[in-house]
This record gives structure tokens, C-alpha cells and sequence, in this order.
């Protein structure tokens, strides 16, 4: 089971100092990267990105909420990137993508939308490290979590282990203690959270009342 907070939630005026209190206890990064047009909000890019690379070892898994993410690739990697992942709905069939992701040294994943059915991403989940499965609508940190996303991770887990692939199920959106645990029942094991983090009076204790409830504690 794997943590990664959004930075989206943390203060980006003393970014490094919240990454740096909490990066003992997470497993990576979650970095929404948004450009105001396939989402309708603006978050940060390469300049952030690069500047937060020289001050932490922990992978960035760059979320891209973008129209046009192959043409980020090369720049994100020299950012200090580490893995991509591309929203279903922007590249159907997203074969190009992947390699190009490969190609410029990235690890790739899949998004996909609430509304966004799992037999979109099924033909190319064997091309995904990550399959990244989204509980509400992206854009905005701090939303409720849609439940009924829930079956989609229970059918990407089945088909998952099925065929034998090795990518991680995460999910992102309104992930708290107890949504977190309804999620990890559908198969995820990897648990993005920015408000339930970063937005608690103690994001240490926070990453730990996840990782409780995901590993079946609390
Ligand atoms: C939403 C982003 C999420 C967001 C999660 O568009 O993709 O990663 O930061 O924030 P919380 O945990 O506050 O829902
Ligand atoms: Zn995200």
C-alpha cells in the first residue's frame, strides 16, 4: 500500500518545508500538473517542478491534466520527473503516448474520468505502470469523493490480476481515512491525498491514520 500526498494542498510558498516534514513517511509524490483548458485551474509546471527536484529524492508521479501532455514529456523528465500519466479522455488510444514517455526515460500511466468507463483504458493497461483511477472531477483539490467510481477500481483490479500485469491501482480525489479504506477494498493500493494531508493540523499523523486505515489498523 502506497501514500502519495498531492502538493496541490500544500502551502507552495514553503513547498519544500511541507514535502520535506512528511517525506519520511510516504512512498512518493502526486503532481498535478494542470494548464487551464483541459481543466478549468492552473497549478504549477517544469520551474516548480525542477526547483522542488533539488530538494527531495522522492518520485514525482506527475498527474497531467493537460490537452497536449506528450509535447511536456521531455521537459518534465528534465525536471525531475519520474512518471506520467495521461488522461484517457485526451489520447484514446494512447499507444504513442507510452512510448514516448519510454523514450524520454519516464514511467507512464493512464487516467481516467468518473464518467469514463474501465473498458476505455482495458485494450492499453499493459502498456501502464499506474492505472489512475479519478474520484471526482479533476481540477480542484478538496471535493467529496464519488462512490460509485468504486466498481471501476474492482474491475480494474480483476483484470489486473488476471492478465497478469504489474501496475499500480491509484486513486485520487477526496481520499480520507474512511474513503481510502472503501478503496482499498476495490483493489487500489495506492492513495493520493492533498486536503487529508496537507490541510491537517498534522500532515505526519494524517499520512498515518491512511496508512492505518488502508493496511486495516484503524
Ligand atoms: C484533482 C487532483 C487531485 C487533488 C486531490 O484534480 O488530481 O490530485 O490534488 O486533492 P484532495 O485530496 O484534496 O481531493
Ligand atoms: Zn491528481
Amino acid at each position: 500500500m502506497k501514500i502519495a500526498p498531492s502538493i496541490l494542498a500544500a502551502d507552495l510558498a514553503r513547498l519544500a518545508d511541507d514535502v520535506a516534514r512528511v517525506a519520511p513517511y510516504v512512498d512518493f509524490l502526486h503532481v498535478d500538473v494542470m494548464d487551464g483548458h483541459f481543466v478549468p485551474n492552473l497549478s504549477f509546471g517544469m520551474p516548480v517542478i525542477a526547483a522542488l527536484r533539488r530538494t527531495t529524492s522522492l518520485e514525482f508521479d506527475c498527474h497531467l491534466m493537460v490537452t497536449n501532455p506528450i509535447a511536456l514529456f521531455e521537459p518534465l523528465r528534465e525536471a525531475g520527473a519520474d512518471l506520467v500519466t495521461v488522461h484517457i479522455e485526451v489520447h484514446p488510444d494512447p499507444r504513442g503516448a507510452a512510448a514516448a514517455a519510454r523514450s524520454a526515460g519516464l514511467r507512464f500511466g493512464l487516467v481516467l474520468n468518473p464518467a469514463t468507463p474501465f473498458g476505455a483504458v482495458a485494450p492499453f493497461v499493459e502498456l501502464c505502470d499506474q492505472l489512475l483511477v479519478m474520484a471526482v472531477v479533476p481540477g480542484f483539490g478538496g471535493q467529496r469523493f464519488i462512490p460509485e467510481v468504486l466498481p471501476k477500481v474492482e474491475a480494474a483490479r480483476k483484470f489486473i490480476d488476471s492478465s497478469g500485469i504489474h501496475a499500480d491501482i491509484e486513486i485520487d480525489g477526496g481520499v480520507t481515512p474512511e474513503t481510502a479504506r472503501l478503496a482499498r477494498d476495490a483493489g487500489a493500493n495506492a492513495f493520493v491525498a492533498g486536503t487529508a494531508i496537507f490541510g491537517s493540523d498534522d500532515p505526519v499523523a494524517a499520512v498515518g491514520r491512511l496508512r492505518d486505515a488502508v493496511n486495516g489498523k484503524a
